[in-house]
């Protein structure tokens, strides 16, 4: 049994190579001689590595090459190497890009989002990679976070609901098995990782890695239960929050990390820390850095993300360890979680990859399947007025339409952060169809679809359009460059809405990661859907528009009227938004009679 192998190997191990196993470094820093030099037991990519390799097989290369250098250290113990795929493998072109979680909150679809956990195992493991940094469970409090869109819902019970997406990543886990163990289905599933532990959703004013001031009551029942949901479907690691728990960094959080995941919970798998989380105990970073690996290791952290610098974090901590102030018995249970997680996912086993995966990446099936997600996550605001029939949805038969807005032609945009790049980027970066292609797909051939990003009203008036279709929204962003006091929606946005809408009967589509301020535009706009940041299938879009599905997608999160109400989330005393948490009207599909 794997206990059994477990000890053994620990009992063989020396210091130096318990430490190393707690440590992951980045790809830039790894070479096959440094793994086995060091006994690193990780490395990740971090997301800026993203673009350079545009192939699944020099992914597979490279993964396999530093392998090789840690099964060549002494004991040969496997790495385990890690990557944010956070919607689908975000890191190498041509994958299945899927919604972002918000649009898979609104699709309230747990078993959709399973399937895609399944989809986004094979597509990573196809460059070779046996661990995803996924997912991100926080339960988004406020919209004016940079990493709103990275959460399924406002409302824990949503949240804990798309946990499911775990046992498509990992695997179902087999009949009793004892509960928060670590468990991964071999060699088509990746090693999961929950994060961010605990609270990074409810920080105040929505800033990122900040203070999350609430009562314990409030933060067991609103950001704890999707963990504990997430350790009874067996993930393997869980990810510290950068943020701080009443003043308290999560990263030195003992009574939390160890107290309540570890001991109340039952939590066997390993804590991985957040990118240089150890160095930000101290603020300004990497001040007192002994203290820091101090506090975090004996809080309760087995492996190190990224330490500032990675010998001086091994120094430091076996320092700490002959010096007695971390206790050897911390250090074994750290390297006995990450062995746990190797031996039961199988890499001692199966630690090299091969190429026969590179079939998955963006295969049809998966991008089917994204198409699937994208119909099932559009929300529906307003389809016309008490007065006026509603819009929705289109008739594919028109004689001239116009596409408007910035969004509207853009891969790059539908996908958001977290998409080769770690701000996301504009443009044609990926595979896909924007929403522009799609709506060309879509309507009748006769039809003649025109389209211009910022149309002038000269331009508008010597045409004659039947409908508009206006795409608008946020450019893409990731973690706290996203955060946003205002929530604005961003130029030319409000002007294209407004002229476009003024002369033509018009829809408008939002790109956005989160509610933004749209309520002055409302009166202006015949229907309105939130699209959230779709990923690579724009075709689900027009699939909807054009009634060969009907919209059902309930808001995720509470759609405010001015952000001075914020925070605000359903079951708040003073609960008076735009458009309630759960809501979203809906559409009969029409592909019968078209
Ligand atoms: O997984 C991420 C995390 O969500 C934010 N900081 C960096 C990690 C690794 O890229």
């Amino acid at each position: 049994p794997v206990s059994h192998r477990i000890k053994d190997l620990l009992n063989r191990m020396t210091l130096e190579e318990k430490i190393g196993q707690m440590v992951q470094i980045d790809e830039s820093r790894a070479s096959a001689e440094v793994m086995k030099k060091n006994y690193i037991g990780s490395i990740l990519s971090g997301p800026g590595h993203a673009a350079e390799k545009t192939s699944p097989e020099m992914w597979v290369d490279m993964v396999n090459d530093f392998q090789k250098g840690s099964l060549s250290s002494r004991l040969g113990i496997p790495l385990i190497y890690g990557i944010d795929a956070v919607h689908g493998h975000n890191n190498v072109y041509k994958a299945t890009l899927f919604p972002h979680n918000i649009g898979l909150g609104a699709t309230r679809d747990p078993e959709l989002v399973k399937k895609i956990g399944a989809a986004t195992a094979l597509e990573v493991r196809a460059t070779g990679i046996p661990y995803a940094f996924a997912p991100c469970i926080a339960v988004c409090r406020d919209p004016r976070w940079g990493r709103c869109y990275e959460s399924y819902s406002e409302d824990p019970n949503v949240v804990q609901a798309m946990t499911e997406i775990i046992s498509g990543l990992q695997g179902d886990l087999p009949a009793n098995y004892e509960k928060g163990i670590p468990y991964v289905a071999g060699k088509q599933k990746v090693a999961a990782c929950a994060k961010h532990f605990v609270g990074d959703g409810g920080t105040t004013k929505g800033i990122d890695e900040n203070n999350t001031v609430i009562s314990r009551h409030d933060l067991l029942s609103i950001h704890m239960p999707a963990y504990y949901t997430s350790i009874i479907k067996g993930v393997s690691t869980i990810m510290v929050s950068f943020s701080s728990w009443n003043s308290i960094k999560m990263h030195a959080n003992r009574d939390l990390v160890t107290g309540f995941l570890k001991d109340t919970m039952h939590f066997r798998g390993f804590v991985i820390s957040d990118w240089q989380g150890i160095d930000k105990i101290t603020s300004p970073p990497h001040e007192d850095y002994p203290h820091s690996v101090q506090a975090g290791v004996n809080a309760g952290i087995d492996m190190i993300m990224v330490p500032f610098a990675f010998k001086e974090f091994i120094d430091d901590l076996t320092s700490l360890v002959k010096n007695n102030s971390v206790p050897m018995s911390r250090i074994d249970d750290a390297v006995e979680r990450i062995l746990r997680v190797k031996f039961t996912m199988g890499l001692f086993e199966n630690p090299l990859a091969d190429y026969s995966m590179s079939k998955y990446l963006g295969c049809q099936e998966h991008r089917e399947l994204a198409r699937e997600a994208v119909r099932k996550s559009l929300v529906l605001l307003k389809n016309g007025g008490s007065t006026e029939k509603p819009l929705l949805p289109l008739p594919k038969k028109a004689s001239k339409i116009l596409v408007a807005g910035t969004h509207a032609d853009n891969i790059g945009y539908q996908c958001g952060g977290w998409t080769m790049g770690w701000q996301g980027k504009s443009g044609n970066i990926t595979q896909g169809t924007t929403i522009l292609e799609a709506i060309r797909n879509t309507v009748d051939p006769k039809t003649i679809v025109t389209s211009r990003k910022n149309p002038d009203a000269e331009y508008l008036k010597s045409n004659d359009f039947s409908y508009a279709i206006v795409v608008v929204g946020e450019p893409p962003y990731a973690e706290w460059l996203g955060d946003n006091l205002n929530l604005t929606l961003p130029d030319p946005g409000p002007t294209i809405i407004t002229n476009v809408c003024a002369s033509v009967k018009c829809v408008v589509v939002l790109i956005t990661g989160r509610p933004v301020v749209i309520q002055p535009f409302v009166d202006q706009i015949d229907a309105l859907v939130a699209a959230w940041l779709p990923g690579t299938e724009g075709q689900g879009v027009a699939d909807v528009l054009f009634g060969d599905y009907g919209f059902s997608g309930k808001l995720p999160h509470t759609w405010f009227k001015t952000v001075d109400q914020l925070p605000m989330n359903v079951g708040d005393k003073h609960y008076d938004p735009l458009y309630p948490f759960g809501y979203g009207l809906a559409t009969e599909t029409t592909k019968a009679d078209q």
